[in-house]
């Protein structure tokens, strides 16, 4: 089936970044427009959902605005009208205040413009970042490790995503956030602890990398999270001083993740004979994993793409390239039709 949908307003709302985009036939981005909450939530530690939503209700209006003027120049109105064939929106899995303004903005300007309403889980978002600007081949596996999941995904097809491996407990981005605090680290940890990790060894501390002698393909990183906390109390304990460990400690910390990404997904490929990896999320923005990683399917002759820094944390870009590709499988989206998922389903 042709689809005649080409240019796509997209919406994203699931966490703390207010963002929308403009993008065409799902790999060009016209515009990416990603207003950050981060200095809102930086002196929790930790993003507030409650300060989300209401930020969100705050800047949408604005960003969409500002995406629409990236991509057309002046008069945004007018351009939705003409320009845009349908608008997409992350309707699941994330915070359910900072969603339900994201989807309820843009089920407003479905109905008011009279446009098809395409509504796109935010985790097949990440896999479609790796179609902005590049077109994987079918079947591809998408490790996708972001502040809310760690997934192992199997694509075969645009109808067709399983997720074959998981975390048990925390994300690895959650990880770095938490490794970051007891470092006494700024939020968020990732970019912090990949910082100073630069100036340490990776090799310092002995730190655990769960799951990787276990018959499945899942994660865990809350024990890593305990060992790390353990390992400062002991040093604290034993009178040194922490800060000029930081380096040491966070280069073994981000080691033991990547570690344990990398056995588990080099496991996949070996496991389904898959030849492409995929890297997207928050974590992928880590530059010592994109390294490692594509220097470890380089050596088992495996195909290896990860997308830009910008569309691997939280964007629209992405959102829009899900969405484009969701028309060509399916006909029928109406603003009435979409909502807040409960349950939400890796589909597109
Ligand atoms: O994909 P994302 O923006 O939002 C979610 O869907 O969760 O991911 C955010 C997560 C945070 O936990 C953050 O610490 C982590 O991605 N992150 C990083 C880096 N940049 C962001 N982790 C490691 N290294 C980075 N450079
Ligand atoms: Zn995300």
């Amino acid at each position: 089936m042709t689809s005649k949908i080409h240019t796509i307003l997209s919406i994203e709302t699931s966490c703390d970044e207010t963002a929308a985009a403009v993008v065409i036939d799902g790999h060009k981005v016209s515009s990416s427009v990603v207003s950050s909450q981060i200095p809102i939530h930086q002196r929790f530690g930790g993003v507030v959902p409650e300060i989300a939503a209401r930020a969100h209700v705050e800047q949408i209006l604005t960003v969409i605005e500002s995406a629409l003027n990236e991509a057309f120049g002046k008069n945004p109105q007018q351009k939705l009208q003409d320009s845009v064939d349908a608008i997409a929106v992350t309707s699941s899995p994330g915070l359910v205040g900072s969603l339900l303004v994201g989807v309820n903005t843009a089920r407003t300007l479905a109905r008011v413009f009279d446009k098809p309403l395409i509504p796109v889980n935010h985790t097949l978002g990440h896999v479609y970042s790796n179609f902005i600007g590049h077109t994987p081949n079918f079947p591809f596996l998408t490790l996708v490790a972001s502040g809310g999941h760690t997934d192992l995904i199997l694509s075969k097809s645009h109808g067709s995503h399983q997720v074959i491996g998981r975390t048990r407990d925390d994300a690895a981005g959650e990880a770095f956030d938490k490794a970051a605090q007891i470092l006494g680290l700024s939020y968020p940890g990732g970019p912090a602890i990949g910082k100073v990790a630069v100036n340490g060894s990776g090799s310092a501390y002995p730190l655990p990398r769960a799951m990787m002698h276990q018959d499945n393909l899942d994660f865990s990183f809350s024990g890593l999270k305990t060992a790390l906390l353990i390992l400062v109390e002991d040093l604290k304990a034993s009178g040194k001083n922490i800060e000029s460990l930081v380096p040491n400690l966070a280069a073994s910390f981000q080691q033991a993740v990547i570690d344990s990404l990398i056995d588990r997904t080099i496991k996949a490929a070996r496991i389904t004979g898959v030849e492409q990896i995929n890297l997207a999320g928050g974590v992928a923005a880590n530059l010592a994993l994109r390294d490692a990683l594509e220097q470890k399917t380089k050596a088992d002759h495996l195909q290896f793409h990860v997308p830009n820094l910008e569309y691997c944390t939280d964007n629209a870009a992405m959102i829009g390239a899900a969405a484009y590709y969701a028309t060509l499988e399916k006909r029928d989206f109406n603003w009435y039709n979409v909502n807040v998922e409960r349950e939400p389903k890796l589909c597109l």
